[in-house]
C-alpha cells in the first residue's frame, strides 16, 4: 500500500468526483448528504443518500451541501469529504493523502479559504486549489499553454462558467448560477402549474434527459410521467411533449448563451480572433442535453465542440495538473 496518496477533487454541486494520481477517476458519487435532524449524525452520503431524496421520515433530513460550486453548508461538506475520503483511502490511514480541489474562477477569497479548511479538517496532509475552467479545459484535451485564445464553457448541475484561457492561465470568466437542476426545477414548476400534478426531482430529471432538447425537435417526442394531483392527492399520470418541455427550459438556455456573450464581450480582441478560429469546447453533464451545442453554434456564431464523458472533464484535469503540478505551478494555490 502507498504511504502517500496524492488525490484531485471535483466537488460540484450535482456529483463529487476524486482522482487519484498515478489511477484515475476512483470514486464518482452525487453530492447529497443525509443527516439526522435532532444529532447532526451522517446516515448516508452519495448514492446511498440521493436514494432518499423526497423519501425521508421526520427525522432525516437529505442536504446537497454544495451549491453553485461552492460550500453552502460548511460543517456537512467537511463530513462529505471524510466520508468519501475514507471510501478511496480505507477506514485507517497514517498519513493523510495531498489533495487538490478546483474551484470555480470567480469565487472569492472567504469560499476559497472554506474549501481549503474543510479539506483539511477532513484529514487531508495538505491541500491546493485550482481554477475550474483550466482543470476543465485541460481535461478536455485543449492546449491551454499555448499563446492563442481557447474557450471552454462547462454547463453542470448549479452553474455554467465560461472562460477564455491562454498561456496556462484563465484570462476572462463569466459565470452564472443556472445549470441541469434549474431545468429540473422549472419542468417540475410548469408541470405543478399547468396540469396539477407535482412530481419529483428525479422525475423531472428523467423528463429532461428524455425528451429535453434545446432545440424544437423534428418529430416530437412525448414520454408518460407518474406524479401526485396537487389538489385530490391521488396519484395521477400525464403525457409530457418534448415541444412544450422546449418552450418552458427555453429561458434559462438564453440565461447560459448570456453569459457566453458577455465572456466574449470582455475578451481581448486578438484571443476573440483565435476563438473564431477554433470554436468554443463545452464540457459538464448539462451540455449533454440534446441539440445544445447546436444551439450555441447558431446563437454565438462560434462553433460549440462536444467533448467525450464531458461530465469528468474538470476532474481529469484536475488530476493531469496534479500529477505535473511543475508545469501547472502558476494556475495552482
Ligand atoms: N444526457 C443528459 N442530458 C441533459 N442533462 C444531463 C444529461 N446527463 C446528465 N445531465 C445533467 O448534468 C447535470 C450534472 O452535471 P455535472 O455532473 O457536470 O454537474 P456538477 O459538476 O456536479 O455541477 P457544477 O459543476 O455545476 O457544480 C445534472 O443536472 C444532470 O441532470
Ligand atoms: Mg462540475
Amino acid at each position: 500500500m502507498k504511504l502517500f496518496r496524492r488525490l484531485g477533487i471535483d466537488l460540484g454541486t450535482a456529483n463529487t468526483r476524486i482522482w487519484e494520481a498515478g489511477v484515475g477517476v476512483v470514486l464518482q458519487e452525487p453530492s447529497v448528504v443525509a443527516i439526522g435532524v435532532d444529532d447532526r449524525r451522517v446516515l448516508a452520503v452519495g448514492s446511498e443518500a440521493k436514494k432518499m431524496l423526497g423519501k425521508t421520515p421526520e427525522y432525516i433530513e437529505v442536504i446537497r451541501p454544495m451549491k453553485d460550486g461552492v460550500i453552502a453548508d460548511y460543517e456537512v461538506t467537511e463530513a462529505m469529504i471524510k466520508q468519501i475520503l475514507r471510501q478511496v483511502m480505507g477506514q485507517f490511514w497514517l498519513i493523510g493523502p495531498e489533495v487538490m480541489v478546483c474551484v470555480p474562477a470567480g469565487v472569492t477569497q472567504v469560499e476559497q479559504k472554506a474549501v481549503l479548511d474543510a479539506t483539511l479538517a477532513a484529514g487531508a496532509r495538505k491541500a491546493y486549489l485550482i481554477d475550474k475552467p483550466l482543470a476543465a479545459a485541460i481535461g478536455a484535451k485543449i492546449p491551454v499553454s499555448e499563446p492563442y485564445g481557447n474557450m471552454i464553457v462547462d454547463i453542470g448541475g448549479g452553474a455554467t462558467e465560461a472562460a477564455v484561457i491562454a498561456l496556462g492561465g484563465v484570462v476572462t470568466h463569466q459565470t452564472v448560477r443556472l445549470g441541469g437542476n434549474r431545468l429540473d426545477e422549472i419542468i417540475m414548476e410548469n408541470i405543478k402549474k399547468k396540469y396539477n400534478v407535482i412530481i419529483g426531482e428525479q422525475t423531472a430529471e428523467l423528463i429532461k434527459i428524455k425528451i429535453g432538447s434545446a432545440t424544437k425537435l423534428k418529430r416530437p417526442e412525448s414520454m408518460e410521467v407518474n406524479g401526485r394531483d396537487s389538489v385530490s392527492g391521488l396519484p395521477k399520470a400525464v403525457s409530457i411533449d418534448s415541444e412544450i418541455v422546449y418552450e418552458w427550459i427555453r429561458p434559462i438556455l438564453d440565461g447560459i448563451i448570456e453569459i457566453i456573450r458577455r465572456t466574449l464581450e470582455i475578451t481581448p480582441p486578438e484571443l476573440v480572433a483565435d476563438i473564431f478560429d477554433r470554436g468554443m469546447v463545452i464540457s459538464g453533464g448539462t451540455s449533454q442535453l440534446r441539440n445544445l451545442n447546436m444551439l450555441l453554434t447558431r446563437e454565438i456564431g462560434v462553433s460549440a465542440h462536444l467533448v467525450s464523458e464531458p461530465q469528468l472533464s474538470v476532474i481529469k484535469g484536475t488530476g493531469v495538473a496534479l500529477e505535473n503540478m511543475d508545469s501547472y505551478w502558476r494556475a495552482i494555490r
